[in-house]
């Protein structure tokens, strides 16, 4: 685990130049190297398939088929068809049944991937349906989120010592609140940047108390960006254990899910690169996963968590408290985008602090060499 305000690099970075979030040749150069052959995360467990059905996505310029079995299992594929590469499905499709059925030439896949007929095909020298399976694609989940990775003989994701910070958050039982899907106007990294930083708060979002934590502990592990609140003066046995824990550490968990009655006082904050941002909170948790369409554009989807049985005013607060914050950060994304847009670089320095994770951001940017 690396506590990146030690970190002196950022003392010397510069913010990112207009053209990492404008130019559509950069997005395609980024499409190849992260969106095609990283593991991204895709959606929640719920957004998946139910047994014997299926639905066709896009990550990348990937046309994937999600799938799942009679007996339960998910699984992925390119959704082409091996014989003269027709989609299986349109972009969105879905459908369900014993089999998949191309519809230009109608061979015909078992839900496993696994070609049952080619009909009409004659007899091809050596031809052998065994060889003409669906192409798979790695599928892994962490907690309730599902990634793919274009490379099906990928290793799985490794998430690290930081993604375990809030494993005693019962995230899978708890309800969806809000199922939310918004095209908007900026590159994905703007939105990631936004969320990996606190120096906006005060201003961006003047509602939000923000004197009860004071400079964020933040720390980084390969792919997962942590920052916790802390209170600044605690004034009971909670709150001084929470001002000295650091994730791993013996009663981390029992304090991170102290219920204070107060839903947005304690939060835990993980960034996974490149796509995933949580919020966790004793009373709700939140998750943004983005689908980048072009440089200058990116599907945001969000699920806002509560706990079963929860009060529903309590939760209705919680909704409006979410939807107000959400759509100050997107109304600022949208215009930081605009400066991007005109090809106009910032050339600025970072707060060497209140930064550390727009720095991270960047360290995963420049590592691509784009
Ligand atoms: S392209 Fe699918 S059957 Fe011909
Ligand atoms: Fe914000």
């Amino acid at each position: 685990m690396e506590s990146i305000g030690n970190d002196a690099g950022i003392r010397q970075a510069k913010t990112l130049p207009a053209a990492s979030y404008a130019s559509p040749a950069y997005h395609e150069r980024e499409v190849d190297r992260v969106w095609s052959t990283q593991w991204v995360c895709i959606g929640d467990v719920l957004d998946m398939p139910a047994a014997g059905s299926w639905r066709a996505i896009t990550v990348g310029r990937l046309p994937i088929l999600l799938v799942r079995d009679r007996e339960g299992e998910l699984r992925a594929f390119l959704n082409v068809c091996r014989h003269r590469a027709s989609p299986l499905c349109e972009p969105e499709a879905t459908g369900s049944g014993a089999a998949l059925t191309c519809p230009y030439h109608a061979w015909l896949y078992r839900l496993d991937g696994s070609l049952a007929r080619a009909q009409g095909v004659g007899n091809p020298e050596g031809f052998d349906l065994a060889d003409h399976s669906l192409k798979p694609i790695a599928l892994a989940t962490w907690r309730r989120w599902v990634f793919t990775h274009a490379d099906a003989a990928a290793a799985q994701p490794n998430f690290g010592p930081l993604a375990d910070a809030i494993s005693a958050f019962p995230l899978e039982s708890m309800e969806i609140a809000i199922t939310e899907r918004d095209e908007r106007s900026f590159n994905w990294k703007v939105l990631l940047e936004n969320y990996s930083e606190n120096y906006h708060t005060p201003f961006v979002h003047p509602q939000i108390d923000t004197s009860g934590t004071h400079d964020y502990p933040m720390v980084s592990d390969g792919l997962v960006l942590y920052a916790w609140d802390r209170p600044l003066h605690p004034t009971d046995e909670a709150g001084r254990a929470m001002a000295q824990l650091q994730p791993g550490d013996a009663g981390w968990n029992a304090v991170a899910t102290a219920s204070t009655g107060h839903p947005y006082d304690r939060g835990s904050y993980l960034s996974v690169w490149p796509n995933l941002m949580v919020n966790v909170f004793p009373d709700a948790a939140l998750a943004m996963w983005m689908e980048p369409t072009a440089a200058n554009r990116t599907v945001v989807h969000r699920r806002l968590y509560t706990h079963v049985a929860a009060d529903p005013d309590s939760v209705a607060a919680t909704i409006a408290a979410h939807r107000l914050v959400h759509l100050q950060d997107v109304d600022i994304c949208q215009r930081v985008q605009r400066s991007h847009d005109a090809g106009i670089d910032a050339d600025g320095v970072l707060a060497t602090i209140e930064e550390r994770g727009v720095y991270w951001v960047h360290q995963h940017v420049r590592a691509l060499n784009l």
